[in-house]
């Protein structure tokens, strides 16, 4: 049976749904606090027949830092999906990054050794990727440098694909995933998710940097098929296209029929922007919108190749117009 992890999240609901379609029961877990009503409503979105749909999911409460919780989810499991994790860039989240994405994967991956799974599936992310210097394309072959790379969250997936090729030094078939920024629907309010809803209410500003973008639904689909290929011991990028955030911004705006953004944000600007965040953050005890880290992304230009997982699997990525004109409609339903 299939285990996945982070099924209540914009991966995994979109993961949940896909295997659905192909599987009688699939088991999730999810955390004391999980809304399993946002997993519904992401299968609500794809299919007339959601209920029966989703009645295939077989729900077990389980934290990744929790073993016992563990044990009992990884009964009669031989394949496992692992996409759960802390996305922040808050870096006074890193403890707990490090609490749930090293040592959260490295309890999975210890199940895994000890059940004798047939084979893993992890999700990363692009921030594992060292860059390329100027324009040359950034491939899997890049070699990380956390020098480079010093922040709670690139570190914390870095530390997490460690744990999963130790897997594959036991024995378990591994196939990492390293996503680019994952466009979807039905999370509105974080990730980029909150993209939509932030251009929905006006938001003003735009940058010029530029970055790989990847539909979710193409993110599970390349996940199930590498599962199901013979492929192992591989990490594969997963980017549709390289575009700035003032295009997908601009292509949102208009999807939703809002004014397009029109205030750049310059270097400065988000300098200071992240500062005032900071300070309000401090007052008010909330997460700040902004931080160090993603003032400075959104003005990085990186140019990623995906050219190994659409050789491996000939498959071919959705264009980013398309997918954000399918979420724009979702989004205003
Ligand atoms: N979204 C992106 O643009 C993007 C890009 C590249 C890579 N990724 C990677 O893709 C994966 C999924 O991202 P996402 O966007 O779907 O994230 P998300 O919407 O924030 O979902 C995170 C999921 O992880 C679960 N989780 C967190 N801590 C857990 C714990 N201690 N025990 C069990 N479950 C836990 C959450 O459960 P609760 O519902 O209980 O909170 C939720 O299901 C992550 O590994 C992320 O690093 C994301």
């Amino acid at each position: 049976m299939i285990l996945v992890t982070g099924g209540t999240g914009l991966v995994g609901a979109h993961l949940l749904y896909h295997l659905s379609l192909e599987n009688d029961v699939i088991k999730a877990i999810h955390r004391k606090k999980s809304d399993l009503n946002a997993v519904k409503n992401v299968f609500s979105f794809y299919s007339e027949d959601f209920e029966q749909l989703y009645a295939k999911i077989n729900w077990v409460e389980a934290d990744i830092t929790d073993i016992c919780q563990l044990e009992v989810a990884f009964e009669n499991v031989t394949e496992v999906y692992h996409s759960a994790a802390l996305v922040s860039f808050n870096p006074a989240d890193y403890k707990a990054m490090r609490k749930i994405n090293i040592e959260g994967t490295s309890n999975i991956v210890n199940f895994c050794i000890d059940y004798t799974i047939k084979k893993l599936c992890f999700v990363s992310s692009i921030a594992t990727i060292e860059k390329s210097l100027g324009k040359k394309l950034i491939t899997e072959e890049n070699e990380w440098n956390i020098e480079k790379n010093n922040y709670g969250y690139a570190i914390t997936k870095y530390g997490a694909e460690m744990e999963v090729w130790r897997a594959s030094q036991e024995n378990v078939d591994v196939v990492i995933v390293n996503p680019g920024v994952i466009l979807g629907a039905g999370f509105w309010n974080n990730g980029s998710g909150a993209m939509f809803s932030k251009i929905n209410k006006g938001m003003p500003f735009y940058s010029e940097g530029i970055t790989g973008f990847v539909s979710v639904t193409d993110v599970v689909k390349t996940m199930m098929l590498l599962m199901k290929s013979t492929i192992k011991n591989e990490r594969f990028i997963l980017v549709s296209e390289n575009i700035s955030f003032k295009t997908v911004f601009n292509e949102i705006a208009t999807n939703l029929n809002k004014k397009l953004p029109s205030i750049k944000v310059t270097k400065l600007l988000s300098e200071i922007a992240w500062r005032l965040d900071w300070f309000k953050a401090i007052i008010t005890k909330k997460q700040p919108i902004l931080t160090r880290q993603s003032a400075k992304s959104m003005h990085n230009k990186h140019h990623y190749s995906s050219e190994k997982v659409r050789k491996a699997l000939n498959f071919q990525f959705k264009p980013i117009i398309e997918t954000i004109e399918e979420i724009c409609i979702l989004f205003k339903k």
